[in-house]
């Protein structure tokens, strides 16, 4: 079994893939690993799309381009990730809003998404830059819905690791 920093330092963010699809079960696969994610009082606050439809995949790419995300063209597959209700219970719910912890939870889902992406092989770009409203029309997801961000997904053309660019760590950490 894969030590899980080796896989946290091999994730990097993907933006040329190879012209290959993607296997359906992988990205089942994908999607479990973001089930298991935890959420703040279990509320699971999340759905995704997966897009494997070559046609609905390029209407869904366009939306990325047009806001300088170019080479999501190249993608095999999009997770579309969208924020649902979370249900907290009554004690949490008096103290915060019900979507309190979902940008957390949804950040936790991606990553665990795209984690086992990585562990298959699989590359992924998750993609803040696109027009919402257009996916949204186009996947039938009511507008109302937070679409939080589009995974890009497919077979890397390039499989070297990249040196991360992080903030040092002493920056960043405080042991008390
Ligand atoms: C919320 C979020 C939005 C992002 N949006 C974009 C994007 O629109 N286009 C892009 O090329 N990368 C995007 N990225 C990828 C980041 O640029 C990348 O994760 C960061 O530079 C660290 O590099 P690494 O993923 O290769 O380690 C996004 C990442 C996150 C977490």
């Amino acid at each position: 079994m894969e030590d899980f920093m080796d896989l946290c330092l091999r994730r990097q963010s993907c933006r040329n893939f190879k012209d290959q699809a993607i296997e359906h079960e992988k990205l089942v696969k994908c999607v479990e690993a973001a089930h298991l994610a935890p959420s703040g009082c279990n509320g699971q606050p999340w759905s995704f799309v997966v897009v494997e439809n070559p046609e609905l995949m390029e209407k869904i790419a366009e939306t990325a381009q047009q806001m300088g995300n170019g080479f999501a063209s190249k993608a095999r597959a999009f997770f579309v990730v969208v924020e649902e209700h979370a249900n907290l219970m009554p004690h949490v719910k008096s103290l915060v809003d019900s979507q309190y912890f979902a940008p957390g939870d949804i950040g936790a889902a991606t990553a665990y998404l795209c984690l086992e992406a990585e562990s298959q092989g699989i590359g992924t770009c998750i993609l803040g830059m696109f027009d919402r409203e257009k996916v949204a029309k186009l996947l039938d997801i009511p507008l109302e819905k937070h679409i939080c961000g589009l995974i890009a997904a497919g077979y890397p053309v390039d499989q070297t690791v990249r040196k991360k660019s992080r903030k040092p760590l002493e920056e960043i950490v405080r042991f008390v």
